[in-house]
């Protein structure tokens, strides 16, 4: 098994594009599947640099509905056609980002920017799923996961918009994935939303098993609190992870220090880098 890091803020190679955004391809014996499709613009430039080949994908796996992680969603469907495409029902809702600065406040669109039914015009099956699943033997989709933990509170600059209703956005479709290997979990996140903390345990709890060969993606430990960093990080020395490969959303701030904290286990998931199993 290979996961490939398409999408990432960095590029860490002398090949791709970096933006704001996540995608990772997991390339297994049996099928190749698509777990994010980065904002757009990289996509399909850096799965060519990097020699992969999209139409292979079986399935594309949404984290969320955010547009750095869905708006290369039409250039991956308009190589590869009719695709199922796993993501939770509130992966549609409009969401916006919100900064007061100055007392000026800034309102930014920051939902999946395109029309469901455009999408299916150009492929898109989607399945929705709230719950956790297992989509193929060995690969999991969270679904929602339950916010246990009091360390890890919403973003309180990203909200959602349901009918007409600006409110705090709780990110019930945050999911990740969930690779099963005999070397332990290997568990791509891709913005956390729901807490990372929260999905390991959660991830422990339906599988009944807590060893995590690796982490990769984006944790968005460095846009919190300062507690949430300090508390996530105790927690994580705890637990059995062998590597931890964070990137996007979780801030250099945070990736410092979990590279501190994490020594050799830690790697860094820029654009083009690679898990092998
Ligand atoms: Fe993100
Ligand atoms: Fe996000």
């Amino acid at each position: 098994m290979r996961i490939t890091i398409i999408c990432e803020n960095t590029v860490g190679r002398l090949v791709g594009l970096g933006e704001h955004g996540f995608s990772a391809l997991i390339e297994t014996d049996q099928e190749n599947y698509l777990f994010d499709t980065g904002r757009g613009r990289s996509v399909v430039k850096n799965s060519l640099e990097l020699s992969k080949d999209l139409r292979s994908i079986k399935k594309i796996f949404l984290s969320h509905g955010h547009y750095d992680h869905t708006g290369g969603l039409p250039e991956v469907l308009k190589l590869k056609g009719r695709v199922d495409v796993h993501a939770h029902p509130h992966v549609f809702l409009d969401r916006v980002h919100v900064i007061k600065e100055n007392e000026k406040e800034t309102k930014r669109f920051v939902g999946l920017p395109f029309k469901r039914s455009y999408l299916e015009s150009l492929g898109a099956n989607f399945i929705l799923n709230k719950d956790f699943i297992e989509i193929e033997k060995g690969i999991f989709l969270t679904g929602e996961v339950p916010r246990k933990t009091p360390f890890e509170k919403p973003d309180p600059v990203l909200f959602s918009e349901i009918d007409g209703k600006t409110e705090q956005d709780t990110f019930s479709d945050d999911q990740s994935l969930i690779l099963n290997t005999e070397k332990g979990h290997i568990l791509v996140l891709g913005c956390a939303h729901s807490g990372m903390i929260n999905i390991i345990n959660y991830v422990i709890h339906k599988t009944g098993k807590d060893k995590f060969y690796a982490i990769l993606g984006g944790t968005h430990l460095d846009f919190l609190t300062p507690e949430q960093l300090d508390e996530s990080i105790k927690v994580l020395k705890k637990m059995k992870i062998e590597k931890i490969g964070v990137c996007h959303c979780t801030g250099m701030r945070a990736a410092f220090r979990l590279h501190q904290e994490f020594g050799d286990r830690f790697f860094y998931g820029h654009v083009g880098s690679t898990l092998e199993i």
